[in-house]
């Protein structure tokens, strides 16, 4: 069973772009039943600043070889990320930053998330090249999501769920053909 992690990026008080996060996992969960997903919560998380890599401390936190571990053993990765001022929080970054060979190879798919009318638009150039320079496999797929307050509600029901499905199904079946073709290539 293949396994794909969902990072919940925001970690701001009375957050939106979470309601994303629950839609995609309730949306694998009722669509490919036999993928293994889990959800990396930044916000539960809650690492420092960044100080150093996980490979260079001398002793991490549990939580930080937790995460470095979830994500090696992900055959994919969705980053769900809302846009502040034009790029990705501070949160994701911090968090991207802690690990190295990790991301190498690993397909990510990016879902952008704003409270306005343009998904988020301006934050996917920003998180391409940093996920690019990592050397991950981003991709290309979109899954922006407008006016999210509106769009799905707290428990992740999407307000138009027919729409809403049906763009996730390219959003997520453009992510695991990512996955099988790293797996076929990586044996
Ligand atoms: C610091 C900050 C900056 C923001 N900048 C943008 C922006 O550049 N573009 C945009 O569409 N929305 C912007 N917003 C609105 C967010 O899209 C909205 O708060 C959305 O719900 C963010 O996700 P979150 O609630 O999960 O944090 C900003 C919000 C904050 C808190």
């Amino acid at each position: 069973m293949s396994k794909i992690s969902i990072i919940s990026s925001s970690v701001r008080n009375n957050r939106s772009s979470h309601r994303v996060t629950k839609y995609l996992q309730n949306y694998l969960a009722e669509n490919h039943p036999n993928q293994a997903v889990d959800v990396i919560d930044l916000d539960e998380l809650n690492f420092p600043i960044f100080e150093e890599r996980l490979s260079h401390q001398k002793s991490p936190a549990e939580r930080v070889i937790k995460f470095a571990n979830q994500i090696k053993e992900s055959d994919g990765v969705i980053i769900v990320t809302p846009e502040y001022n034009g790029g990705y929080p501070a949160s994701l970054k911090n968090a991207i930053d802690l690990l190295h060979p990790e991301w190498r190879r690993k397909p990510i798919a990016i879902s952008t998330v704003s409270s306005g009318a343009f998904g988020g638009s301006q934050v996917i150039i920003s998180l391409q090249f940093v996920l690019w320079k990592i050397r991950s496999w981003v991709v290309p797929a979109q899954f922006p999501v407008p006016n999210v307050d509106a769009a799905f509600d707290e428990e992740g029901k999407a307000s138009d769920q027919e729409g809403t499905d049906k763009r996730a199904k390219n959003f997520i079946d453009e992510l695991l053909w990512c996955m099988e073709a790293n797996e076929k290539m990586s044996k």
